[in-house]
């Protein structure tokens, strides 16, 4: 594999499209989203040279990729912090004991949440992370520990380009909209005590613009996760479900997609403002285990077009994790 930095997502904003790496090699995966990084070890702390061309590489590509890198929990925290300011492992569903910042990505996580059969809809499980609450994490940091052999893969979208590739007068439309986010089972299945516990304990309703604009780049998001995204404010329930799934079936396409093949110590580094990703389902089918474990950062609450930023319903921000707020 040869480095590139000629190969560019057409939203790639114009301080990126001269953007070439001299001490990490970045190879794009697709035409819109995704790249594998070599040539940092992740297990030490890092030259700010490196620091800054992943941020770059992550802001053009949104999601990067490391091999190779089998962290220690405290190491995972380390490389996290470098980036921004980690968060508590997760704002509802806890942090594995003894490291506050990190959670257990298990594969029967949802099995304790909710109970039923879930109704599957193309676009069923992509989400953007916690956008529940009014500053969702900025960026997400997974690392395989235990992985299936084979299945178990990860997809992540690109919204910038997702947004970019809807009719000029849809992108007017919707850069004018706002959107209610919350924590609710999947469609079809109820909630267990534990789920109704947790989200009574930390209760989390936001509403935030349907387009939200990157401060760096000036890029515009469709920020529209479809797991967390109710409805769209101000419009009759019909009219909000039929836009809201026209969206979400449009970020979805497979052109804006990147599919990521897992395999211990490989490491999945995600803006989360910009894409929304989707956890496998094929796992539940085969009997290998699979564990990764995820830290988030700290994330800025969202601005619209318009300027306005997002508002918080119910819930606190999200704040960087110290011990006394735990
Ligand atoms: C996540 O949704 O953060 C986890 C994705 C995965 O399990 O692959």
């Amino acid at each position: 594999m040869t480095a590139t930095a000629l190969t560019t997502p057409r939203t790639a904003p114009d301080s990126l499209q001269d953007f070439v790496p001299r001490h990490i090699a970045v190879h794009p995966l697709t035409g819109h989203i995704g790249a594998e990084i070599e040539g940092a070890d992740l297990s030490r702390p890092l030259d700010p040279a490196v620091v800054e061309e992943i941020q770059a590489a992550l802001l053009k590509w949104k999601v990067v990729f490391f091999r190779d890198q089998p962290l220690t929990h405290d190491q995972h925290v380390a490389f996290a912090s470098a980036f921004g300011q980690p968060t508590i492992g997760h704002a509802v569903y806890g942090f594995v004991e003894g490291h506050p910042q990190v959670y257990s990505v298990a594969r029967n996580r949802f099995s304790d949440r909710h109970t039923g059969e879930q109704l599957i809809r193309p676009w069923t499980g992509w989400h953007s992370d916690i956008t529940a609450a009014v500053n969702p994490p900025a960026a997400s940091i997974l690392r395989g520990d235990v992985i299936p052999p084979y299945g178990g893969d990860t997809l992540w979208t690109n919204l910038a380009e997702a947004y970019a590739g809807l009719s000029e007068t849809l992108r007017g439309f919707v850069d004018t909209l706002r959107g209610v986010h919350y924590f609710t089972p999947p469609e079809g299945q109820d909630p267990t005590e534990d789920f109704i516990r947790r989200n009574s304990a930390r209760p989390l309703i936001s509403e935030h613009p349907l387009v939200r604009v990157i401060p760096e780049t000036g890029e515009r998001v469709l920020f529209v996760s479809p797991s967390f995204l109710k409805r769209i404010t101000g419009l009759k329930p019909r009219e909000s479900q039929q836009l809201l799934e026209l969206l979400w079936e449009h970020v979805t396409r497979p052109e804006y997609t990147v599919r990521f093949r897992w395999h211990p110590g490989s490491i999945a580094f995600w803006d989360n403002r910009t894409t929304a990703h989707l956890a496998p389902r094929d796992i539940y089918s085969l009997d290998f285990d699979r564990q990764l474990y995820r830290i988030t950062l700290r994330g800025d609450v969202p601005v619209g077009v318009d300027g306005r930023p997002s508002t918080a319903i119910k819930g606190e921000p999200i704040d960087a994790y110290e011990p006394e707020n735990a």
